[in-house]
């Protein structure tokens, strides 16, 4: 399985979850260091340096794999700020890291997907579904991931592979603190999904017998009483 943002909140989880399952994880991530730490407690997972803006170069960093199960997209960068207030480098760097980092390191592995029948399972979000003012690139970034999970779905059917879109709710992640605090609204990481729950998801789905699956997941936090 090879899972992008293997350093952050989600990403890690989906790691160690599937580690824990005995899949043979690239953990694929910016921070070697952290990457080496985590692979370190992670038996059977290697490292996979990869820098997401810089699609061009990802051939080099990606492995040659024979055949590939799973590929997990956990990578994402997810500033606030409205149409006004966004740059021309944060809306290269959103749609780059968050949508063409996507679609390439996924064209690239597509040969060893098919040989396995694999699963591609994009971590999307609430703005995939519906804009949120503020948080345009973002959303508009997430709009297109779920578009293009869609395009690959249909064209990838020949072969066997599925794909599946989850949209989580709140995380208790950094992204989500960073993200509540620009919002100005509380962040409680209680109340929010833990992201080895959120990571059970992803097992769960991976693990489905062969005759159905999943192509879009809704996770929402339980509310509290
Ligand atoms: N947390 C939530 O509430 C929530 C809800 C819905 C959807 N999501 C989605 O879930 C995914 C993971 O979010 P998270 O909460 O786990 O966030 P996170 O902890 O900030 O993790 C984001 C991951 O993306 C990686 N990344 C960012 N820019 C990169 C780049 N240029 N090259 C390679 N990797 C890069 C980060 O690596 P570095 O550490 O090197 O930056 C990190 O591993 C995101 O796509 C996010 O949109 C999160």
């Amino acid at each position: 399985m090879l899972i992008t943002g293997a350093t952050g909140g989600i990403g890690a989880a989906v790691a160690r979850a599937a580690a824990d399952r005995s899949y043979r994880v690239m953990a694929a991530g910016r921070d070697t260091g952290q990457l080496d730490r985590q692979c370190a407690e992670m038996p059977g997972s290697i490292p996979g340096p990869l820098d997401l803006r810089s699609p061009g170069g990802l051939a080099a960093s990606l492995p040659a794999l024979d055949r590939l199960d799973a590929l997990v997209h956990c990578a994402g960068v997810a500033e606030v700020a409205s149409v006004e207030e966004t740059p021309h480098s944060m809306w290269l760097e959103t749609l780059t890291v968050n949508v063409v980092a996507a679609a390439e390191i996924t064209r690239m592995l597509l040969p060893a997907l098919r040989r396995a029948a694999g699963h591609v399972v994009f971590i999307n979000a609430a703005p995939g579904l519906h804009a949120v003012p503020r948080w345009s690139a973002y959303a508009a970034s997430k709009t297109a991931l779920r578009e293009l999970a869609d395009s690959l779905r249909a064209e990838e059917a020949p072969y066997g592979l599925r794909v599946t879109t989850i949209y989580p709710g709140g995380t208790a992640t950094d992204l989500l603190a960073k993200v509540r605090a620009r919002f100005g609204r509380p962040y409680h990481a209680a109340d929010c999904i833990q992201p080895a729950t959120l990571a059970s998801v992803v097992l769960t789905l991976l693990d489905m017998r062969d005759d159905a699956y999943l192509p879009e997941v809704s996770v929402l936090p339980t509310p509290r009483r």
